[in-house]
């Protein structure tokens, strides 16, 4: 069975609800816009790519399922005012911002043709949105082994090992996933001897989705916290052959800065420091170019009680109850809290950015050039 996030057909579209992963597999109706802008908000629904691609088809649906109007241009109107409105459901991820731009720019021409109608502009807005729907799958799997063919070459070859951070598999993309696809890809080329995932506080993306992936696809792996992951470099990291660090990103600034899931940055610097590779995989919609550094990126800020409070199904010490989820307090009451969703890597930390084209590496002045990859062809 393929783990399925989102599930769309032109006027249907549901997404695996990700607050009640991996107790409860239960899919929400997304009817619109509005709804999508809560699915994502909510984090229902989350990971870079697949936030981009709910609310394109949102808004598709949406489209399909109401009368709007006949004339062009009052379409393009509604479509680009409901795409500025999804593109303020989370700020850091580029990818919904960079897909609201490329849709505009297509409703924009669609309706600028001399016969075009309402239906002609809501017609090219939707097969649009699906396609990225389908693109983002064949990106993936491209990602995931241009990945695993620089690990193995890097590593001279045989089996290794590699540890990966938040959730970047088919529950944050279409399917496959782009740091967790490389891992996939390593699997299926029989080069992968174990994949290590961080539980990813205070969130936990790592214990609950990335473990869910990577026992559904029965991958030899196992979960650590993620203050352990320097202990396992110097620990197990020979006997395992551990040969990179593989993340996901949510926006890769034009030198290479990458900003993902809060716990990146440490675990940069724990690979650095143990002679590890470290790796950002993401697809060339993640790079923003119009982004000159780490330090013009937007981070976000989540609500305390992602930190204080976890949920998870009732234990009476002896059994576990999956019927009955809970939510837990796990912190002191009236404690302040700080819950940034992200942080930036700085490039100097990072080996290579695997894209859809290929692994982009740094030139002799130890700077990326990212704007090769964005001009080549699929
Ligand atoms: O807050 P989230 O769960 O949306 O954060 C997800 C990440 O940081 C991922 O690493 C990133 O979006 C890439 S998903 C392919």
């Amino acid at each position: 069975m393929v783990l399925e996030a989102i599930r769309y057909q032109p006027g249907s579209l549901q997404i695996l609800n990700q607050l009640k992963l991996p107790h409860q597999e239960e899919y929400d109706e997304v009817r619109g816009s509005e709804d999508g802008w809560h699915a994502i908000k909510d984090m229902r629904t989350r990971g870079a790519p697949a936030i981009a691609i709910v609310a394109a088809l949102a808004l598709a649906v949406e489209l399909q399922n109401n009368k709007t109007s006949d004339v062009a241009e009052e379409v393009k109107v509604f479509i680009v005012e409901k795409l500025r409105y999804l593109v303020t459901s989370r700020p850091t991820a580029v990818n919904l911002a960079d897909a609201a731009g490329k849709l505009e720019k297509i409703v924009t021409n669609a309706a600028s043709k001399p016969d075009s109608d309402g239906t002609a502009v809501s017609k090219a807005y939707c097969d649009a949105a699906a396609r990225m729907l389908i693109d983002d799958v064949s990106d993936n799997e491209a990602i995931g082994q241009h990945g695993a063919e620089w690990i193995s070459k890097k590593a001279g070859g045989g089996q290794v090992s590699v540890v990966t951070h938040c959730n970047t598999g088919s529950l944050a993309t279409a399917g496959y996933g782009t740091a967790l696809g490389v891992v996939r890809s390593l699997h299926a080329n029989g080069s992968l001897k174990h994949a290590f995932c961080t539980e990813t506080r205070p969130y936990n993306q790592g214990s609950r989705l990335t473990a869910f992936e990577l026992v559904h696809d029965k991958i030899p792996s196992t979960l650590i916290t993620d203050s352990m992951a320097s202990a396992l470099l110097r620990l197990r990291g020979p006997s395992e052959n551990i040969a990179a660090i593989v993340v996901g990103a949510d926006r890769v600034a034009a030198n290479g800065d990458t900003a993902n899931k809060i716990g990146t940055y440490q675990l940069a610097i724990t690979a650095k420091h143990h002679g590890v590779k470290f790796l950002v995989a993401a697809p060339r919609t993640t790079i923003d170019l119009s982004t000159a550094s780490g330090a013009d990126i937007v981070i976000e800020e989540r609500p305390g009680k992602e930190m204080t409070f976890v949920k998870g199904p009732r234990f009476d010490g002896v059994d576990l109850d999956l019927a009955q989820v809970e939510t837990v307090s796990i912190a002191a009451n009236g404690i302040n809290v700080w819950n940034p969703s992200f942080d930036v890597t700085p490039a100097e930390l990072i080996d290579g950015i695997i894209t859809e084209v290929g692994v982009v590496e740094k030139g002799s002045d130890g700077k990326f050039d990212l704007t090769l990859a964005m001009e080549a062809k699929n």
